[in-house]
């Protein structure tokens, strides 16, 4: 059940993205809750592990509605992280102190029998009942958006059992085995739609795709790992919920931007902080919202500089629908009051 669907429809980052251009655009900002705010790590510090702070409901929840105590932002993201897919469908995953996710890697397609998909529903329901606490808890003009890693992205850390600077054995796997590399991705869209799908049964009322990883590969290999299993995505999801809204986010992809959102049929394209605006107004803009794109580093340097690349990225995306956000995710080095700067800037601004 997509929830309240009368009174959704005037939120403003709703509006966004169903095309309408606004006096202002609505912000929120990609890792919006995390290690920057002293209440985040004080509630972190409590949890037994960042692990079970994902699968904690009254923890994920608290922590996902921190930022919007202390700021006006137009939307919430529901507080998880990527790769719990991969520990759903039994790959083991680790946090180490200071690290990011840590699995046991997969490899080749005979690996692929370690994986399965009996339980994943069972593992995840801690993060639909987050969702669902939040649902109930937001204010009524903040949009609750879910999210989930895409298939390309979400292989890559499955594949080299973590964060990787080069993607090497993902890479030799996709191109020297594509028929075993396509069994990997066709379980994970199949997982990560339905994943989603129960994300917005929860109450989610839009949804993310983050395609972190996108920007690594050549565009055959963009376009078969990146945009199909994407495309598949969103037809699983809207034959479901035909009028959900979706954002893709393959960030890094530069010129393959352009067409993303037709071939695919998201709502919205996440734009990181290299894309040109200029280019973008005509390239992406034109089949849609946009999102983005100051770059997350400008946040911390805050002031001056950050208040003119504001207006800058305002101005230049003023013709179409547009949705405030970074080019990537806020850093922990960032001061909470320049985020503050940056939220006021952006709502008191007039087209
Ligand atoms: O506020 C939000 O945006 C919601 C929460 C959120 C997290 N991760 C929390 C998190 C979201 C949407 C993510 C997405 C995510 N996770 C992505 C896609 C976006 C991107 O950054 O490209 C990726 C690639 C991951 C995987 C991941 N998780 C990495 C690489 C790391 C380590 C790097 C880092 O920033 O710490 C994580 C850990 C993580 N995910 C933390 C948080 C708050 C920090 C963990 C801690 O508190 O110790």
């Amino acid at each position: 059940m997509s929830s309240r669907p009368s009174t959704s429809q005037k939120k403003l980052l709703l509006r966004a993205l169903q095309g309408e251009r606004l006096p202002r655009p609505p912000i929120w900002l990609m890792r919006q809750a995390g290690r920057y705010l002293p209440e985040y790590r004080a509630v972190r510090a409590k949890a037994n592990g960042f692990l079970e702070l994902c699968y904690t409901p009254e923890l994920a929840a608290e922590v996902t509605l921190q930022p919007l105590r202390r700021y006006a932002l137009d939307a919430a993201i529901l507080f998880a992280d990527l790769p719990l897919v991969a520990d759903a469908l039994g790959q083991k995953l680790d946090y180490r102190e200071g690290e990011g996710p840590v699995l046991e890697p997969i490899r080749s397609s005979g690996e692929l029998q370690r994986l399965s998909q009996v339980r994943l529903h069972e593992r995840l329901a801690p993060v639909y009942e987050t969702v669902g606490l939040l649902a109930r808890r937001l204010p009524p003009e903040v949009t609750l958006i879910g999210f989930a890693g895409a298939p390309w992205t979400l292989a890559t850390y499955m594949v080299e059992g973590g964060g990787s600077a080069d993607h090497a054995f993902t890479k030799r796997w996709a191109f020297g085995d594509p028929d075993g590399f396509q069994q990997l991705i066709d379980l994970l869209v199949e997982a990560i739609s339905a994943y989603l799908s129960r994300q917005v049964e929860a109450g989610a009322e839009a949804v993310q795709l983050f395609d972190s990883w996108a920007g690594v590969l050549p565009e055959p290999a963009f376009r078969r790992w990146c945009i199909e299993p994407v495309t598949a995505i969103v037809k699983h999801l809207r034959t479901k919920h035909p009028q959900l809204p979706i954002i893709g986010f393959p960030r890094g992809a530069g010129l393959l931007y352009a067409g993303y959102a037709g071939a695919t049929g998201v709502d919205a394209v996440s734009l990181d902080s290299t894309v040109p605006l200029g280019w973008a107004t005509t390239a992406v803009q034109c089949d849609g919202c946009v999102q983005g794109n100051l770059d997350p580093q400008m946040l911390v340097v805050g002031g001056r500089a950050m208040a003119t690349e504001t207006a800058r990225i305002l101005r230049q995306l003023a013709g179409g629908p547009h949705i405030f956000n970074l080019g990537h995710g806020i850093v922990p080095q960032t001061p909470p009051e320049h985020v503050a700067a940056l939220v006021e800037q952006v709502r008191t601004w007039q087209a």
